[in-house]
Parts: structure tokens; C-alpha cells; sequence
């Protein structure tokens, strides 16, 4: 029996039970049959949660672009890689070959080198889903160097507040990138961060647009001169199993985004393990993930697992309403789409419209659905599930996060029997916890409670850059030796797992996780403002919208709401991005909050959630007086 490739629910069962038995053994052998190693490990596995310190494949030596690239070459030199479907349709699409992504790889890495970068430097990657962002990625790992994608939806705060975290010395870019109508000067964006980095000391900019952009001299310069003139050829940095790879920023619920740092070997082989078994992938297949490579679905289900099976990876440089709400299915429709992943924000949003869009497309090709980033809700996964699907392609919901680095529970499609909005149940190798409030874990099935994991997988994060503390406050201090996972989840009476959603002060809105903390400080930074508080309610479309109560300082007083509300936004898209933009902003007296000091928040989400019958025992609070008044006036 091979352990890479499970085709039935028994053999996922023989597998899993394998996997828990003897974890070692399990993931040596598929490290073993599946990869390229320029030398073995001697240790399979060494951690200790306490620390917590974990270590996969210590002592061997790899380049994971070898196992991504070079050693597809003899046998699918001229197989699509790459498949990049433009933001215009009428732009044609790009087949890159294997053996083209080499040549582009190995160009872009001795412009890297060329450029004084060196294994172990921090690079970050701020560009649109081009081919280049991919191509880049993959450069810095094959020269050792880190990879830092921030998503080019991020604004130059946020942006100059991740390179000045990581101390990149290099940022890429674009002059510009296209989203759907709309064009953005990225290359503008960058040159405003980089008033607050000292430590960059070279731009490379792409050319999409062909906007007319400042370039400093000195310090930016157009990347296709330097690639042109790069020799085709680059010898692969040998790397230890444990070497980064990549420091991916994500929210917390507190302070500044974590970068949350992978490493090589074991976030290799399973991403890999899990690509090939969520999406049951064939060699002649023509997969496409429509997340972007700035988070880590697009890490992990775009350009590495998916390149070290050697498959074909569609990247989409747009959106899914551009030129009009068919153009997923006229994707899926034109490339022959088998496997279809995407989010439970976009489904929504697209079952809101005309289904025409849905039904006058041959979608006959798809083979596996596959939702990420959020619980799906049911009408959404029935859509999904009846016109995408026809029916017939089983729908893989696999809950995981950027610190997990890799799928973690999800059914195996043709062999799980789904269940609307269950992830189902754990990949070989995971091991979940259900745990109560005071620590105790709860065994048996029908219960829920919090999600942990027990035991050590290849592809956890390692640390927070420069945060060791902090990662072991965040995820191995609220319960004894486990990772806490920061979500709440049920069991159902076979063992499913259905995720609840978060546990803390993060929200995830259209997939993404934001903290409230964050975005409470860009509206405090307001001239106006006294003290805010954001919640999340439910929204349609979304899964989570935002919800602002704001108090304002007596200057502020006499000014125009509608203005004010539009400042606060403006200062939120500024400070973090458009994402975390607020949908509701109420302007309120004061904040309900506990004797410590403490913000209410349960109330606040009450509210918003226009859920007020039942607000709890409120005696408590030191101003119970405000919970009427924000009442009276919620919106
Ligand atoms: O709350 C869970 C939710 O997204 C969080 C992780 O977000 P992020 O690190 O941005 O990674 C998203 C892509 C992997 C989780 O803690 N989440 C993710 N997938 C699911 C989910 N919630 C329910 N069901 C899912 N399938």
C-alpha cells in the first residue's frame, strides 16, 4: 500500500490509523519515495510544544525547487507549469513549460544574486498574480533566500510595517497591476513605504502596465533589462531541512500582523502529500486555485504543492466580475478546469447573480470543488454543490491556516462522504483535540469545543520571526502541550469535524483574517477620535462584515458624521488596506466595559448582530447605562 496516494475510505483509514501509530516511520516513507534529497535526514522528527521547538527531517540537504522544477524536466520538460489566464480576456493566456519555468527561475535568481542577495536575506514580494510572483518566490528558494509575499491589496503602512519586520534588503514590483477595471500604481504605493525603510536597498520593478512610474536612481530598476542579460542556468542553494523558506505576515488579535516563518523540508512534503490527496490529482490534470499567492492558499495550493507534483497550476491575474460575474466559469470552461478551489465569499457572491452565468458554460471538466478560509454555509455549499458540481464532484471544505502551512482536516474527495459545511475529518499524520475551558479534553463524539492539535505535523510554523515568545504565547500556552488553533469546532457522531469559527478577537471578513485590534488603532489615530471598538456581524456576501462603534473627543463633536465615517474608513484603508474597511459606524457615547476596564465586546457583537434579546448580565459593567443608549441608535 502506498502511503502518498489514498483512493479509498478504507485506505484513508489504514493510512491514518498508520500515520498515529508510528508518525516517523509514516512521513519517512513518503519523504522517501517522493523527493529529491541531496542528502537523507538523520532524524525524522525531534519537538517539545513546551518550548516549543520542532524539527522535521533534521540533517538532510534539499533545494526545494529541485523537487518543484529540475527534476520534472526529463519527463515533463514541456508540460504547462504555469497557466496564467490574464485580468483582460482578450489578452491570451500563457502556457509556461517546465522547462521554460526553469530557465525564468534560474534567470530571476541570478538577478538576485547579481543584485548582492544571499541565502538567508529577507526578501519582500509585493506584486500583482503575474507570472513573475511565482517566478520570484521560486528564485529566492533557489538561492536560499526568504521569501516575504505581502498581498498587493495591502496599503504602504502595512507594507513598510511588514519589510521593516522582517529587514528585507529587497523589495519586487510592478509599475502597476490590473484588477478588473481598474489599474493601481503599485510602483506608488511601494515608494511610499519605503520612506519609513531604511534597510531596502534595491527596488526591482516589473513592467505590466506600462504606466509611466518615478524610478530612483540607484536604488530601482526594471527587472526584463536584468533578466535578459541573466545567464539561463543557476546551481540550487543545498539547503538544511530546517533552513526558512518563507515568513508569511498574518493578523493576530492583537498588535502587529505575525510573520509567521516556515521552513523547508517538512512544509515541502506536506504541502505535496496533501495536494495530491485533497484535489486527487492526475497527472493530465488542469488545476486552479483562485486565491492570490499573497496568502498562504496561494503558497501552498498555487506554486509548491502543485509544482512538486509536477501538475499544471492556473494563476488568474483578476477578478471574478470582470468583464462580468461568468468569468470563473469561462475560465474553468476554456482551460478545461478538473480541480476548482475558491472561497465560500466568492461562491456567495456569485450564486447572488443571474445563474445563466453558471449554467451556459461546459463546466463537464471539473472533477473536485474545493472552499477554503472560512465556514461555508449551507445554502452556499448546496449552490456550489448543484451547478458547479452538477452533482458530481464531491466538494473538499479543508479548514487550515497560515501557521498550519498545509491542509489539516478535509475530506478526501471520492472517498469521504461529504457533509454540507464539515471539513470532515483530519489528514493523515493530524491529530485534533477538542478541549473544554478549563483544559480537559473532550473525548468521544457529538461535543465540540476548542480546536487544538496534539501532535506535530511537517508543515507547522516554526516561530514568529523575531517573536519567539510571542509564538509560544499565542498557540502553545492556553492548553498544555498542544497548538491551539485560535478556532472553535464541533464532532459529530461519526467523528466529523465542523469548524465554528474564532475564538478571539480575530474576524475573518471575505475569507481574510483581520484583527480588531489593529484596525482600532488606525481609527484611533483619527484627530477626531477618542476610543473605538470594532465586532464582526453576519453579512451576506462576506460570511463577516465589520461593525465600528466609535467615541469621538469633544473636538469632534460638532463634526459631519457621514464626513467623519468616510475619514475613518479612509483611515483604515491607509493604515492597513481597503479590506478592513468597516460596513457600519456608529458614533456612540461610550463603550460598555467591566470594572478592569475591559471592552464588553459579547454586547457590542450582540448589537450588531441586531441579536438584542439576550444580552447576558450586564450588572456588571462600570457604565451599564451605555448599552440603551448605543441601542437606541444602532444601525
Ligand atoms: O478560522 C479558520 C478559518 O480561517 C482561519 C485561518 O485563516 P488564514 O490563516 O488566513 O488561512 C486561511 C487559508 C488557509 C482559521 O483559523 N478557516 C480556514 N478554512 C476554513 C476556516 N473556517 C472554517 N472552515 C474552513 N474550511
Amino acid at each position: 500500500m502506498s502511503n502518498y496516494h489514498i483512493k479509498h475510505l478504507e485506505e484513508y483509514y489504514q493510512v491514518y490509523r498508520k500515520s498515529l501509530r508510528d508518525p516517523e516511520t509514516f512521513w519517512a516513507e513518503v519523504a522517501e519515495e517522493h523527493f529529491m534529497w541531496r542528502k537523507k535526514w538523520d532524524n525524522v522528527l525531534s519537538w517539545d510544544f513546551t518550548k516549543p521547538e520542532i524539527k522535521w527531517f533534521e540533517g538532510a540537504q534539499l533545494n526545494i525547487t529541485e523537487n518543484c522544477i529540475d527534476r520534472h524536466l526529463r519527463n515533463r520538460g514541456h508540460k504547462t507549469a504555469i497557466l496564467f489566464e490574464p485580468n483582460d480576456p482578450n489578452e491570451d493566456a500563457q502556457h509556461i513549460t517546465y522547462k521554460q519555468l526553469h530557465e525564468r527561475v534560474c534567470k530571476f535568481a541570478n538577478v538576485l544574486k547579481e543584485q548582492g542577495i544571499a541565502k538567508g536575506d529577507r526578501v519582500c514580494i509585493y506584486l500583482p498574480m503575474i507570472p513573475e510572483l511565482a517566478i520570484s518566490v521560486l528564485a529566492c528558494a533557489r538561492i536560499g533566500a526568504v521569501h516575504s509575499v505581502v498581498f498587493a491589496g495591502f496599503s504602504a503602512t502595512a507594507l513598510s510595517t511588514r519589510i521593516n519586520d522582517c529587514e528585507a534588503k529587497m523589495v519586487i514590483t510592478s509599475d502597476g497591476s490590473y484588477r478588473g477595471a481598474k489599474t493601481i500604481d503599485l510602483k506608488g504605493i511601494v515608494d511610499e513605504a519605503l520612506e519609513d525603510c531604511s534597510g531596502i536597498s534595491s527596488v526591482l520593478v516589473a513592467k505590466r502596465v506600462g504606466s509611466d512610474i518615478q524610478m530612483k536612481s540607484g536604488r530601482d530598476h526594471w527587472l526584463e533589462p536584468l533578466l535578459e542579460a541573466a545567464y539561463k542556468d543557476c546551481v540550487p542553494e543545498i539547503m538544511d531541512a530546517e533552513d526558512p523558506l518563507f515568513i508569511l505576515y498574518t493578523s493576530g488579535s492583537t498588535g502587529m500582523p505575525k510573520g509567521m516563518l516556515h521552513t523547508t523540508a517538512g512544509y515541502m512534503v506536506y504541502t505535496a502529500y496533501t495536494f495530491k490527496n485533497v484535489f486527487q490529482y492526475r497527472e493530465d490534470d488542469i488545476y486552479w486555485c483562485t486565491a492570490d499567492i499573497g496568502w498562504i492558499t496561494g503558497h501552498s495550493y498555487i506554486v509548491y504543492g502543485p509544482l512538486a507534483n509536477g501538475a499544471t497550476t492556473v494563476m488568474f491575474e483578476g477578478v471574478p466580475s470582470y468583464p462580468d460575474f461568468g468569468r470563473f466559469w469561462d475560465i474553468v470552461q476554456k482551460h478545461k478546469i478538473t480541480q476548482f478551489y475558491t472561497a465560500p465569499t466568492a461562491i456567495r457572491a456569485l450564486a447572488k447573480e443571474n445563474l445563466d452565468y453558471v449554467t451556459n458554460r461546459d463546466l463537464s471538466s471539473l472533477k473536485v470543488l474545493g472552499t477554503v478560509g472560512e465556514p461555508i454555509n449551507e445554502e452556499a455549499w448546496h449552490w456550489y454543490n448543484d451547478h458547479v458540481g452538477d452533482k458530481k464532484s464531491p466538494i473538499v471544505d479543508t479548514w487550515w491556516q497560515t501557521e498550519t502551512g498545509g491542509i489539516m482536516i478535509s475530506p478526501i474527495p471520492y472517498s469521504t462522504p461529504t457533509k454540507p459545511t464539515y471539513a470532515t475529518l483530519p489528514m493523515p499524520g493530524i491529530q485534533p483535540a477538542l478541549m473544554d475551558e478549563n483544559g480537559i479534553e473532550i473525548k468521544g463524539n457529538q461535543v465540540d469545543g476548542r480546536l487544538c492539535i496534539k501532535f506535530p505535523w511537517p508543515s507547522m510554523a516554526r516561530t514568529i520571526w523575531g517573536n519567539h515568545k510571542r509564538f509560544k504565547e499565542t498557540y502553545f500556552s492556553a492548553f498544555e502541550n498542544k497548538y491551539f488553533t485560535g478556532d472553535g469546532a464541533l464532532r459529530d457522531e461519526v467523528g466529523y469535524y465542523r469548524i465554528t469559527g474564532r475564538v478571539d478577537d480575530v474576524i475573518i471578513v471575505s475569507g481574510h483574517n483581520l484583527g480588531t485590534a489593529p484596525i482600532e488603532d488606525a481609527i484611533n489615530e483619527h484627530p477626531a477620535v477618542a476610543e473605538s471598538a470594532i465586532v464582526g456581524f453576519p453579512h451576506d456576501i462576506k460570511g463577516n462584515a465589520l461593525y465600528g462603534y466609535v467615541i469621538l473627543k469633544e473636538t469632534g463633536e460638532s463634526r459631519d458624521r457621514d464626513n467623519l465615517s468616510k475619514e475613518v474608513n479612509q483611515q483604515i484603508t491607509d493604515k492597513i488596506g481597503p479590506i478592513a474597511k468597516l460596513d457600519k459606524i456608529q458614533f456612540v457615547p461610550g463603550l460598555p466595559k467591566t470594572r478592569s476596564g475591559k471592552i464588553m465586546r459579547r454586547i457590542l457583537r450582540k448589537i450588531a448582530s441586531k441579536d438584542t434579546s439576550n444580552l447576558g448580565d450586564t450588572s456588571t459593567l462600570l457604565n451599564p447605562e451605555v448599552v440603551k443608549e448605543i441601542m437606541d441608535k444602532a444601525l
